[in-house]
């Protein structure tokens, strides 16, 4: 998510109140696939958010785009209503292929996919038994909380080796989602995800939820925030916004139009967005490698703004984002970048980024 996406109708509006810092200049809006792109500022084409056959993708260079692994942090795997209790499901995130269940009583569990035994993957007809997963292979059966297997059914041998174990992926259900730690080294988590209050909140509407892929890294998406020039020219505003900055840990905080808008982030791909007297927002950007993420964004707004308002304002941020898909899918990490006096801030949230990673700066992980 991005500042980007507030240079929509309702913060010009609310630009126009505050001097016209988020007025935009004319942008064009354009429907399908552009052949001949040409931006500053860019385009709207939402069709291509959701449809990424339309898209404008001209690089061509192979090899690793960028210089750092899938980040540690906590991520959605699912939407809490894709899966019911007893159901398994195959899921590709992390570079990894893992397995997402909720057990009899509903709780939701994500293991590594592959069997200890013999390798088999275990949504590949595999079923929950009470809290556990049991392999479609040999029916060894795996906790979901410890990942340990606790029955081998055709023998009477009572050892079981503690290697007889799927990998643990740290799962939680909350803002309507559900959340899988991913630590490249096994790691514990190191912060929470926040409690969203306007999700449960009846003076809040329902949630509305939208979905893409896109080829890129977290740290990448997270960038623009810093990356104030990028708003005149790619999503056409007529300031360069100034924005309060702060960071405390895992945790950072940016606020602008005199607090009209707040963005908190909460690791690498985890923030939260409250444009007052218009939404509140989750973005979350989930690595499905080092290259590819899915993001879900999650919207709500006030009841007293009318019934389609967390719809509109999603139209909105997806039409601003849209701005920068093409940037985004076909730009390379520069590292280190030419910057000027008032790009600091791109610095320094280069620094803030390496606590996410198990190998800052480093080569990627192997195996
Ligand atoms: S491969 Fe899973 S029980 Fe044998
Ligand atoms: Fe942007």
């Amino acid at each position: 998510m991005t500042l980007s996406s507030e240079a929509g109708p309702s913060s010009a509006e609310q630009g126009a109140r505050r001097g016209g810092l988020f007025a935009q200049t004319e942008v064009q809006t354009v429907a399908g696939p552009v052949d001949d792109l040409v931006g500053l500022p860019m385009p709207q084409q939402p069709d291509t958010v959701t449809n990424p056959s339309l898209r404008y993708r001209i690089r061509r260079e192979k090899g690793p785009r960028f210089p750092f692994p899938v980040p540690n942090g906590w991520f959605i795997v699912a939407r809490a209503d894709e899966i019911a209790p007893g159901q398994l499901k195959p899921l590709h995130y992390f570079g990894r292929d893992l397995v997402l269940f909720r057990t009899a009583d509903g709780t939701p569990r994500v293991l590594g996919a592959y069997c200890p035994h013999l390798g088999a993957h275990l949504a590949a007809g595999g079923k929950v038994v009470g809290d556990t997963v049991q392999c479609p292979f040999h029916g060894w059966r795996f906790d979901g909380a410890s990942g340990a297997c606790v029955e081998v059914p055709y023998d009477d041998v009572d050892y079981i080796p503690r290697t007889a174990a799927a990998r643990v992926y740290p799962t939680i259900e909350r803002n309507h989602m559900i959340w899988a730690w991913h630590h490249l080294e096994g790691g514990e988590p190191f912060y929470d995800v926040p409690q969203v209050p306007e999700f449960h909140d009846p003076d809040w509407l329902p949630i509305v939820v939208r979905e893409f892929e896109i080829a890129t890294c977290c740290q990448e998406m997270a960038e623009n925030n810093v990356d104030a020039a990028h708003f005149r020219y790619v999503h056409g505003t007529e300031a360069i916004p100034e924005q309060d900055f702060v960071v405390d840990g895992y945790y950072k905080r940016a606020v602008a139009l005199d607090g009209l808008f707040v963005r908190e982030g909460y690791g690498l791909g985890l923030g939260v967005l409250r444009v007052q007297g218009m939404t509140t927002f989750l973005s979350s950007t989930t690595p499905i490698d080092e290259e590819n993420l899915h993001c879900r964004w999650i919207f709500t707004a006030p009841r007293s703004l009318g019934e389609k308002a967390a719809e509109e304002a999603a139209d909105r941020f997806v039409a601003g984002v849209s701005q920068d898909f093409p940037i985004w899918e076909n730009k390379i990490y520069k590292d280190p970048p030419v910057l000027r006096p008032s790009e600091k801030g791109i610095s320094e949230h280069r620094r803030w980024c390496q606590q996410f990673y198990s190998h800052p700066g480093g080569a990627r992980p192997v195996g």
